[in-house]
This record gives C-alpha cells, structure tokens and sequence, in this order.
C-alpha cells in the first residue's frame, strides 16, 4: 500500500529509546527523513547513522533537547527545520512517568516528569507548528498511554499525566483542524521497553513473586496475552502519519492487547 510518505520529514521527541526510536525507524523504513531529538546524543547520533545507512535516501539529524530546559527548544527546532527544510509529522514521545504509590514518589518527581511531558509536548508543539502550517500533509501524533483513561496500580502519576496528554490532544485537533492539521494519540499498554522492565521488578517486589512469575501475572491481565512490543506502536503511528489517514483528528488508539477494560 502507497503510504504517501516518501520524502516527507518527521520531527521525534524521545528518540534515544524505546517507543521512540522504533517509530523513527518505522518512519525511516517509509522514506520518511528525521529529526531526532534527545538528551543521549550518543544514542541519537548511533540511531540517526543506522537508519541513514538502512535508508539512503533519507536525512536524519539529532538536535539535543532536555525538555526541562525550554530554553533549548527553539534553537533545536530550528536546527532541524534548517536542516531538512520543513516539517510534515510530530511524534511527541518524549516523557515517561515515576511509577509507585503516592508516598513512595519524592515530591521533585512531579514537576519534573510534568515538565517533560505534557508541558513538554506542548512546548515542543508551539515551536513546530510554524512548520506544521506549510505542509500539506500535517501530522501530530502524542504518545499518550492507556493509564490516562485507566489508572492502575502504581499510577498515580501516569494516570493525570496521560490525561493531560488526552487532553491537549483533542482540544489541538479541534484548533487546528481548520489549518489541515491533524492530531491524534496512540495509547500504549505495557511496552517492553525499559519502563516495562521496572513495572515487572516492582510488580515482582509487591506481590512477592520473581520476574518471571511478575511477567506471567502482567500477560494474564491483557487478552492477546503478551507484552506490547514497541513495533506494535510504530505500526500505527505509521498509519497516523500517513496520507490514508487524512480524516482522522482528535482520536486516542489503544495499543494494549485489549487490556483496558472500558468500551
Ligand atoms: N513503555 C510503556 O509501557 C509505556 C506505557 C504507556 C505510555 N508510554 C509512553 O511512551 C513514551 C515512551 O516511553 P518508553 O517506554 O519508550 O520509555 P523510555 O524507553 O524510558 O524512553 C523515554 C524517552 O523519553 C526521553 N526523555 C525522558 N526525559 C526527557 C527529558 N527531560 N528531555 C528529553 N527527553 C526525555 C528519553 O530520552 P533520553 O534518552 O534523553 O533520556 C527517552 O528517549 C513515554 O511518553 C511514555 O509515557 C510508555
């Protein structure tokens, strides 16, 4: 299927990692060039060379960016639309949430994680959408999660969030619909990613069971019985990005092997 995606440029928060970088890969893999934005320039820099040599025709450059210092998103949104001369899709992925019960989490840990992400995706978009505004095919995808609409143990602070991120989701598509933008979430489960790891070590800690048994006890929660991979995101995020979804805006998509239990 023609995806429509050739030689379109796509700007990616968190791409040092995880959900990420697979969707910067999956993106490359389409003839899409990238820019990847990150606080581990080393992984960065080894990921942009990698799909670069995978994917000739495209560009990629890393721009660092510490969303707890706003100051440097202007100059590395710049940086980027200098480099590739523009911007099609925004994959707003950076961020991440300190897992535990209420007292368990150190009171920095809040401003912190809520800088990153949603005050950092909204940031990040302000910057990008002069760019946005002279593509004809505009997208911006957030990288939410399910606990937004679901809280569950130890998510205290994904669930709120998660729901920010849901919400500055559909009230920019509803702004920015009329400029031909469109703007949609994907909602990942438990993705085997770093992230995944620790919900395993701590779920193993609180029941008082190994990892191995932890991982069982997580699976049997989600229907298709197995942890989310990061290709599972990546796949849809492609769609979102691509020119066959042109008349979707404002949605939220779980990727959660149906683990959530709400219609
Ligand atoms: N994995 C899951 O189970 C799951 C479930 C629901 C939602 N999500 C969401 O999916 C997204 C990606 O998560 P992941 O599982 O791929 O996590 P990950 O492997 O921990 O990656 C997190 C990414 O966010 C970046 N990041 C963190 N703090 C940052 C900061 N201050 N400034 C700039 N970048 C920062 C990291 O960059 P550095 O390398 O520079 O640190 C990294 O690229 C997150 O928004 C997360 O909330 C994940």
């Amino acid at each position: 299927m023609e995806l429509g995606l050739k030689g379109r440029i796509a700007f990616v928060t968190g791409a040092s990692r995880g959900i990420g970088a697979e969707i910067a890969s999956a993106l490359a893999a389409e003839g899409v060039s990238l820019a990847l934005f990150g606080r581990d320039l080393l992984r960065c820099n080894a990921l942009a060379a990698r799909l670069v040599e995978r994917n000739p025709d495209i560009r990629a450059v890393v721009c660092e960016l510490d969303m707890q210092q706003p100051d440097q998103l202007a100059r590395a949104v710049a940086k980027a639309g200098d480099a590739l001369g523009g911007c099609d899709i925004l994959v707003n992925c950076a961020g991440g949430a300190t897992r535990g019960r209420l007292e368990d989490i150190p009171e920095d840990a809040w401003e912190l994680n809520f800088n990153v992400k949603p005050l950092g995706l909204v940031r990040v978009t302000r910057n990008c959408l002069p760019l946005l505004r002279k593509s004809n095919q505009a997208r911006i995808i957030n990288v939410a999660g399910t606990r937004g609409r679901e809280p569950g143990t130890f998510s205290v602070m994904s669930s709120p969030i998660n729901l920010a991120t849901l919400g500055v989701t559909k009230a920019l598509a509803n702004e920015l619909g009329p400029q031909g933008i469109t703007v949609n979430a994907i909602n990942p489960g438990s993705t085997d990613t770093g992230r995944w790891i620790e919900l395993v070590k701590m779920t193993a800690k609180d029941r008082q069971i190994s990892t191995d048994e932890a991982k069982k006890y997580l699976n049997r929660e989600v229907p298709l019985g197995r942890v989310v991979m990061p290709e599972d995101i990546a796949g849809l995020a492609v769609f979102l990005a691509s020119s066959h979804a042109g008349m979707i805006t404002g949605v939220a998509i779980n990727v959660d092997g149906g683990r959530s239990r709400s219609i």
